[in-house]
């Protein structure tokens, strides 16, 4: 079987104002399905086979964290994995979770099941990343957990006998909800989440198709009695949060018209798009299908007018990480966009609300912030760019940026985009083999 290595982008990269971007694309597996097929896979009896698996590096610093607790984990080739499951054991060393919040919380949930004990470590980044959102219930389920000052890594849990839980998410985590889910698959106890706004389901989704049994009622979501996993096939569909780097680049890039193809399209992931069509862009979704277990489509960007419009707080939990995009679209549309309920946005992969606006302004985007709502007034236009935008060594913040300087009068740079590999490996020769123009 091969090796789990990929390239990764120069550090510094540059876009420039491209002409129309075409073609039929697919974008990376999605990030939040790759995790948890991996743990998943590495909690049950028997083989699972992975199809699609995004192969960024923050998924591979889980699937070897997954190889650390006991489970057989094997590239079979090009996005197709094997994993073997088996009872956790304790780690031989540290396990290193890299850049990633969604692979560390997870990790710490699934590990917190077992008579074991793990140190979890990860990057600069995720070391100033809070994790007493979920030490905090793993605490009150009887797990033994120590962390760094403010509840940072590194952070120890020694694991075992775990009480039920009753769990109000009021951030609307989709990390911490699955933290719980999983550690409470080694309890017979009650181990209930209660959702006021709903986050990302495919913890319960995929915790089915492993055979478990999930009871959604109203607000409340509660494991049931089938709480033994069994391995089984999972096949990934793009990753919403990465179709939306090229189909903003189409929205903005004048002439353009281009179709992302099997994209993931749940309705908890979905508020990007239903967003920018308020805004006047001119989508298709198209194709509507089922595949592994979630509906996806292909969906068409032609470049568009686009306008602003008012984001309620209650959309955030279903575009959590689109925010950075989000702002480059409405710095290019006409009128103000006014974005509430940012908070969760400040905890990211670094302050995204103020990497956001320190961009926006060296590119001469009018933007400002009022607590937690972003305020961004396009002009209607191609903004002047002409800047070296700060990435913070986050990829999400990096694309953005770089798919600004497509539609910008001037170049952007942006001075790290090494990070881009975390979630989306190919980013820079799948946007050039669209037109863009990035070196
Ligand atoms: C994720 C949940 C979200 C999101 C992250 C992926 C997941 O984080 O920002 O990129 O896969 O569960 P929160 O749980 O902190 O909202």
């Amino acid at each position: 079987m091969s090796a789990d290595v990929h390239p990764h982008d120069g550090d510094r990269l540059h876009s420039t104002a491209s002409p129309g971007l075409h073609g039929y694309i697919h974008v990376p597996g999605d990030k939040s399905m790759s995790h948890r097929s991996l743990i998943l896979g590495g909690l049950a009896e028997g083989e699972t086979w992975i199809e699609g698996l995004l192969e960024g590096d923050d998924v591979i610093a889980t699937a070897k964290a997954v190889r650390a607790f006991g489970a057989t984990v094997d590239r079979a080739s090009s996005g197709k994995w094997r994993v073997i499951g088996n009872a956790w054991r304790s780690p031989r060393g540290p396990v290193d979770c890299g850049n990633s919040g969604t692979g560390v919380r997870l990790l710490m949930g699934a590990a917190a099941g077992f008579p074991i004990e793990a140190t979890f470590t990860g990057d600069q980044s995720l070391s100033g990343r809070p994790m007493n959102r979920v030490l905090d219930p793993l605490r009150e389920m009887g797990a033994e957990v120590s962390a760094s000052e403010g509840g940072r890594l590194p952070a120890r849990i020694r694991g075992g006998k775990l009480r039920g839980i009753s769990f109000l998410n009021a951030k609307a985590s989709a990390q911490v909800k699955s933290a719980i889910l999983l550690a409470g698959l080694n309890t017979a106890e009650d181990v209930e989440v209660i959702e006021p706004a709903r986050s990302r389901d495919h913890t319960e989704n995929m915790l089915r198709a492993f055979g478990g049994d999930v009871a959604i009622e109203g607000d409340s979501i509660r494991l049931g009695e089938r709480r033994k996993l069994k391995g089984t096939s999972v096949l990934i569909p793009g990753d919403p949060s990465s179709a939306a780097f090229p189909l903003v680049a189409a929205l903005i890039t004048p002439g353009s018209g281009l179709t992302v193809r099997s994209v993931m399209v749940n309705p908890l992931r979905t508020g990007l798009l239903k967003t920018l069509s308020e805004m006047g862009a001119e989508l298709r979704i198209e194709g509507r299908r089922q595949a592994g277990g979630e509906e996806v489509a292909d969906i068409t960007a032609e470049f568009s007018r686009l306008h602003g419009v008012e984001v309620p707080a209650d959309r955030a939990p279903s575009m959590i990480d689109e925010y950075p995009i989000l702002a480059v679209a409405a710095a290019c549309a006409e009128g103000t966009t006014v974005m509430h309920g940012l908070a969760e946005l400040r905890v990211k992969e670094s302050d995204r609300l103020a990497a956001i606006l320190s961009g926006l302004r060296a590119c001469a985007v009018d933007a400002r912030d009022e607590g937690d709502t972003l305020i961004v007034k396009g002009t209607g236009a191609a903004p002047r760019g002409g800047a070296t935008v700060a990435a913070h060594h986050d990829h999400r913040i990096a694309m953005s940026f770089l798919v600004l300087g497509l539609a910008s009068e001037q170049p952007v740079e942006v001075d790290s985009a090494a990070m881009i590999a975390t979630s989306f490996p190919d980013f820079t020769a799948l946007m050039r083999s669209i037109g863009a123009r990035i070196s």
